[in-house]
């Protein structure tokens, strides 16, 4: 594997799946294995857990990790080519990525989109331009269009909640938001869980549609109720509208998921990436309940990422 930047096969998946697990059992195996490789953890923007979760997954493979905040700490980057940098932008992507390249063996990139240019965010513009200058295996830890550590972390999750279901009925559900939040999350558990070949269905409010590219394959209405029926997940997530790119339609209180409105799903259990703002976007008697599984898969972010330097260095 040269860089993990998103969803490749249902092969891939399923190997990464098997080794993030096999990690959790013993994650020591190959602490050896990544002895003098060094990995530069690169954030544009803020993280608690990819962060983290990273440096340990790499700390157990015996991988130097070093972080730059790069939003904080560094230079302001230009990112256009050819760019006359007379502005506030001090270091070209070209040279920067460059440097780091020189200096690691592996990069780690967060870059959040814009959510004001629709055409740059949706080629992931930023994250491809230090795939372009580092000349070294690149991993996303969540671009502006994916989050796929995030997601592989998830269908870990999700494997080991299965109760025997080959296909579950998985249900990926706006929540409400008072920010404008990016689509990250969403299109990569809809990629990933679309993928792995899971019964999927997208419930949200009018205008609130996801970018195509990610949700071609799955049920996708705005009767949160009728989408809830007999789900075996529900993933809870706000995105701010794709169409009309980056705005907050309504802030819809009523989409808050309720013990109530999984009455007809029992066995439901339901996952959030976190952080989540509770009671806004999902509430208290969710999160604390049994159902919940958030801490599950932010624990399961440290074999995610496990599994995939594992098969970079491998
Ligand atoms: N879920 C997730 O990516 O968390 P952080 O933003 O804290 O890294």
């Amino acid at each position: 594997m040269k860089h993990f930047t998103q969803f490749d096969d249902k092969n891939m998946a399923a190997a990464l799946i098997e080794q993030a697990l096999a990690f959790k059992s013993n994650p020591r195996k190959y602490a050896d294995l990544g002895r003098g490789k060094r990995l530069g953890l690169i954030f544009l923007n803020p993280s608690l857990r990819t962060r983290v979760s990273t440096q340990i997954a790499a700390s157990n493979l015996g991988i130097e990790s070093i972080v730059l905040n790069m939003d904080k700490e560094s230079w302001a980057l230009e990112m256009q080519d050819g760019a006359l940098m007379n502005k506030h932008t001090v270091e070209h992507i070209k040279d920067a990525a460059a440097v780091l390249g020189s200096y690691f063996d592996m990069l780690a990139i967060r870059a959040f989109p814009s959510l004001t240019n629709k055409t740059e965010d949706s080629d992931d513009f930023i994250l491809k331009q230090f795939i372009k200058y580092a000349n070294i295996p690149v991993v996303s830890l969540e671009s502006a269009i994916r989050h796929p550590l995030q997601s592989l972390a998830d269908m870990v999750t999700i494997q080991e909640n299965l109760r025997n279901k080959p296909r579950p009925k998985v249900v990926l559900t706006w929540a409400p938001h008072i920010k404008a939040i990016p689509h990250a999350v969403a299109n990569s558990f809809a990629e990933w869980s679309l993928g792995c070949g899971y019964d999927l269905t997208i419930a949200h409010p009018e205008g609130y549609d996801l970018d195509e590219r990610f949700t071609a394959g799955a049920t996708i209405t705005h009767d949160q109720d009728e989408a809830l029926r007999d789900a075996d997940f529900v993933y809870v997530k706000n995105w701010s509208a794709f169409h009309e790119y980056g705005k907050i339609i309504h802030v819809d209180q009523p989409w808050i998921l309720t013990e109530k409105k999984l009455e007809k799903s029992p066995e439901a259990k339901v996952m959030h990436c976190l952080p989540v703002r509770r009671n806004l976007e999902l509430s208290d008697e969710i999160l604390d309940s049994p159902r919940s599984l958030v801490q599950q898969q932010a624990h399961n972010r440290i074999y995610a990422a496990q599994a995939v330097l594992h098969r970079i260095i491998s």
